[in-house]
């Protein structure tokens, strides 16, 4: 049997008539910059995500770059971060002339830990103050501790950049200034909210594409003047921005995919549940296989809300690289999310970064794995997956 890691071809078969169509009509209309297919777009998600406005723009990382950019974060400034992410994190932040300040990340969620960024903070705020933002990151489709990390930027008025490249729709309780607690979307909290529209993304492009949602109008004008070389209006650059334009064929395909977000969101969470359910039978689960368990699935009211969606499957295992040989051997597609932590990357070697100590990111990337769990994998498939896990383990 052969299972993918990723599968786009189902859904391109359901809604090929549609986008052709979609798409024909973006060529047909001569609109190909900006234009109403990425406005309606950006009213779509913005409503989606409970905010009041949202910015197309040309991918993920720009949607990072172009937030930083609209902050005016550059050199001689830190970015309060995380180290076991994607590296566009990262990478945005150093393009801009900024450096990363990691803080370690939390052992059940993999994402960065509220406690070590306190730590962060407050060393800070010995002398001149370096830290001016803060991007945490919702991995592999779960909300990061926002609770916590908007508290620590209130205490401090730092901005929060979040990168939720990897979480459209994922919700965490939220613990309002009153005390109250609220469900919001990933990307809802912070001054920005970052998603990627990567064709693996939950909800994905035919292409490259990206959007930043946040609660301040006068930031989504700063960020649609910084998406557009800075000029306002046209050939008068109050600011060296750059070409972050989102594609109008790409926000017509969205537009499309969208209404079916939910039910993908669904059907990923079910992916998840049989997994559990097959792991548990066959005996594996805590030794040696760690699941992926949802930091909010004891939280009041967490049954009604789409507070995972899975956009990576991600398994804790020892003998990590010989599994996933043995799987590919198998045609079970699998995947490293991530092999190396972003302070030890070759490119910030020059930086004294290598020396640093994060070790429960550090052993996440030696340990994690991340298995299929698309919308349409077939439970025969996952069955498949586990016992072929299973007779690994036990040869
Ligand atoms: C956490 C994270 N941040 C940023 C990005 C960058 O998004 P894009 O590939 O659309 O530039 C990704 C994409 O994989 C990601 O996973």
């Amino acid at each position: 049997m052969n299972v993918p890691l990723l599968d786009l071809q189902p859904q391109m078969t359901r809604f090929r008539e549609e986008i052709l169509q979609a798409v024909t009509d973006v060529i047909d209309s001569t609109r190909y910059i900006l234009g109403p297919r990425v406005i309606e777009l950006e009213q779509k998600i913005a409503d989606y995500c409970g905010v009041p406005a949202a910015v197309g723009v040309s991918s993920g990382t720009d949607a990072l770059l172009v937030s930083l950019m609209a902050l005016e974060i550059g050199p001689g400034d830190l970015v309060l971060t995380t180290p076991y992410t994607f590296f566009a994190t990262m990478g945005s932040i150093v393009r801009v002339g900024a450096l990363p300040l990691f803080a370690d990340v939390d052992e059940q969620s993999l994402n960065i830990d509220p406690d070590r960024m306190a730590e962060l903070l407050a060393a800070d705020q010995q002398g001149e103050r370096r830290i001016k933002a803060i991007m945490p990151v919702h991995l592999f489709g779960q909300c990061a501790d926002m609770s916590k990390i908007m508290d620590l930027a209130a205490q401090y008025g730092i901005p929060v950049i979040e990168d939720a490249a990897q979480a459209i729709g994922a919700e965490c309780p939220f613990v309002e200034k009153d005390g109250s607690v609220h469900w919001k979307r990933a990307g809802s909290m912070g001054l920005a909210g970052c998603f990627s529209f990567f064709p693996s993304k939950n909800l994905g492009s035919v292409g490259d594409g990206g959007m930043v949602i946040t609660p301040d109008p006068d930031f989504a004008e700063q960020l649609r003047c910084y998406r557009n070389h800075g000029a306002e209006p046209k050939y008068y650059h109050s600011h060296i921005g750059g070409n972050f334009r989102l594609d109008p064929i790409q926000a017509s395909v969205l537009s499309i995919k969208l209404p079916h977000l939910e039910r993908w969101h669904q059907q990923r969470r079910a992916n998840s549940v049989v997994y559990h359910d097959l792991f548990k039978q066959a005996g594996l689960v805590g030794d040696p296989v760690v699941l992926p368990e949802s930091a909010y699935r004891n939280a009041a009211d967490a049954g009604a809300h789409d507070f995972h969606i899975y956009n990576q499957y991600v398994i804790r295992v020892p003998r990590r690289d010989d599994l996933r040989e043995f799987l590919q051997s198998h045609s079970i597609g699998c995947e490293v999310y991530y092999p190396v932590c972003l302070h030890k990357q070759q490119c910030l070697a020059d930086h004294g970064y290598g020396d640093l100590s994060f070790p429960v990111a550090e052993q996440a990337a030696r340990d994690s794995l991340a298995l299929p769990i698309y919308p349409e994998l077939t439970d025969k498939q996952q069955t498949y997956v586990v016992e072929t896990i299973a007779r690994f383990y036990r040869s």
